[in-house]
């Protein structure tokens, strides 16, 4: 048995009084998975793509959702509603193993703890038009980043390294081949040929990823999946990231060396345009302006 005095910061309290559960898988063992959906005037973006890649994710670790997918849709759906949503934002959705006595094996019955909240995120204008600077940092983390799951530690403190060297974002790789970011896809241009590393378990299959290789289709722009090297970038013509909430952000600087000419370069800017138009954005624009 659990005894009921619970320590928590420094007072003691009776574990009824606690605010939050604290034998639960996803706080103790990182036992879950998320996903954020990028909302543009109160509409999901690439919603389903994103409910996909959550069963993928339960799947993975043998999770059971008590939902299918229409009915997990139909519930973000209803979130958005029920808030009364119409700006740019962005919902987060967890799904943890549950709540149970502390031990690594799988309880025999357990609930899913599932919540989801949404908030404002305006786009990062700035980041999109001027790009970002990154640096470059050893990829330490397990072998099956396509889960998305909650043991983000190694993305962390990867992106706190990026922010304490004035960067964005850090570009990962595994002996020298580049794989992704800590919390978005990442792709070199060279000779008019996207490069991205393949969608194997050694990235997350971004939903902006599987966007931008429809994007290029349409553009005739080779999408080509094939890792690159760190030490190609410097001679890379463009570089970039995608994720949710960055979009398509032109990456202007690794590692303090300038791409190119120190600008967002042409490719970057078809994609982020073809991203503004299928996102519903670009629409609304050219609405304003009529
Ligand atoms: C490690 C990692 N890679 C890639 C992505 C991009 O995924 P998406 O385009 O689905 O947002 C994310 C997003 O959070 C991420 O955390």
């Amino acid at each position: 048995m659990v005894y009921p005095i619970i320590l928590t910061q420094s007072k003691f309290t009776h574990h009824d009084n606690l605010k939050y559960p604290f034998e639960e898988r996803g706080l103790q063992f990182g036992d879950g998975i998320y996903e954020v959906i990028r909302i543009y005037e109160g509409t999901y973006y690439l919603l389903e793509e994103h409910v996909n890649r959550l069963f993928r994710s339960a799947e993975a670790i043998k999770i059971q959702l008590p939902f299918n997918k229409e009915e997990i849709t139909n519930l973000l759906l209803e979130l958005l509603t029920k808030n009364k949503m119409t700006t740019d934002g962005k919902v987060y959705m967890q799904v943890t193993r549950g709540s149970a006595p502390r031990d690594h094996v799988f309880p025999d019955e357990v609930m899913p703890n599932i919540y989801a909240y949404v908030q404002d995120q305006p786009r990062s204008l700035s980041g999109l038009q001027d790009g970002v600077k990154t640096i470059t940092l050893r990829d330490i983390r397990w072998e099956n980043c396509y889960i998305k799951s909650l043991n983000l530690l190694p993305n962390v403190l990867a992106k706190q390294t990026a922010k304490e060297n004035g960067c964005y974002e850090a570009v990962l790789h595994k002996d020298g081949l580049v794989t992704e970011c800590s919390a978005s896809n990442v792709y070199m241009v060279k000779d008019g040929k996207i490069y991205t590393h393949p969608a194997t378990s050694n990235i997350l299959h971004g939903c902006v990823r599987m966007a931008i290789e429809r994007f290029a289709e349409e553009l005739n722009i080779p999408f080509i999946e094939e890792s690159f090297l760190v030490e190609d970038i410097s001679l890379a013509d463009e570089i970039f990231l995608s994720s949710s909430t960055s979009e398509i952000t032109p990456i202007i600087k690794v590692d303090n060396q300038q791409i190119a000419d120190g600008k967002p370069g042409k490719i970057t800017r078809q994609l982020q345009e073809a991203y503004e138009m299928d996102a519903g954005i670009l629409e609304k624009k050219i609405n304003q302006t009529v």
